[in-house]
């Protein structure tokens, strides 16, 4: 066996995949979004089918040229759209990883006609808190609507302010989405946001903290999926 061999060890399991940003209409031709690009989402989708995975990516929008080969890709605009496919995808999944950018807040209404600039100058939008799809996943299989031994992965794109660095921001977001495991992504500085590279660290339910050095997101990828595998019952590959 070559060394350099792909190992083929997600054979059987099917694996769902948030990726790319959400945009949340004002009106007809505007939207809130962000500048997810996708391309760690999909990274993971390309690195989970080569492994043998059966690979769903629900995708909002992104930036990549082309979309990943040998996985099925459902497109979504909104947060909420991403909500309802990713419940439902779950419930057939043995992993679940939300790499999307999910957007926190909507416009409370959508203008049905384009908002016109008038002499009043702009109105202020007002807005409203989109559901947590990953706490939602975490409390759906704590309620046993999806299996118990689904594995849930998040991600955190932290910078450090006044209040603690991006490790300490992971660990307490960590604790309060309650997933298996949360890849924690330093971002500021040109880091992460469209780029080719990531670094951070990957954090684990069961307490291992894991320094990933500076690399492209294929191996990001590749490291998140060997942790991944550990998860997956024997079972399920
Ligand atoms: N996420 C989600 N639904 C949301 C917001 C975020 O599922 N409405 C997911 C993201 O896909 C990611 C994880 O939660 O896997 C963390 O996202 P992040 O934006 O870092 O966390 P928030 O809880 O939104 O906290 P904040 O933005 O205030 O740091
Ligand atoms: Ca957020």
């Amino acid at each position: 066996e070559r060394a350099d061999a792909l190992p083929y060890d997600l054979a059987g399991v099917r694996v769902v995949i948030s990726a790319g940003g959400t945009r949340e209409p004002l009106d007809p031709v505007r939207f809130l979004g962000n500048r997810s690009s996708g391309k760690q989402g999909f990274a993971l989708a390309r690195a989970a089918a080569q492994r043998g995975a059966t690979v769903t990516v629900v995708a909002g929008s992104t930036a990549e040229p082309g979309d990943p080969a040998g996985v099925e890709i459902i497109r979504v605009t909104t947060a909420e759209e991403l909500s309802d496919e990713m419940t439902k995808r779950a419930a057939e999944a043995d992993v679940v990883i939300m790499a999307a950018a999910v957007a926190d807040f909507r416009p409370v209404s959508v203008a049905d006609a384009k908002i016109k600039k008038g002499a009043e100058g702009p109105a202020p939008i007002e807005l409203t808190t989109n559901p947590d799809i990953l706490r939602g996943l975490v409390e759906s299989r704590d309620a046993g609507r999806i299996p118990a031994d689904t594995v849930i992965v998040g991600f955190a794109a932290e910078t450090g302010d006044e209040t603690g660095g991006v490790l300490d921001h992971g660990r307490a977001k960590f604790a309060r989405k309650g997933c298996d495991l949360l890849v924690v992504n330093a971002v500021g500085d040109g880091k992460a946001f469209g780029t080719e590279d990531n670094t951070g660290w990957l954090l684990s339910s069961s307490g291992t903290e894991t320094a990933l050095p500076l690399g492209s997101k294929t191996l990001m990828a590749s490291r998140i999926l060997d942790e991944v595998r550990a998860l997956v019952p024997d079972g399920d590959r």
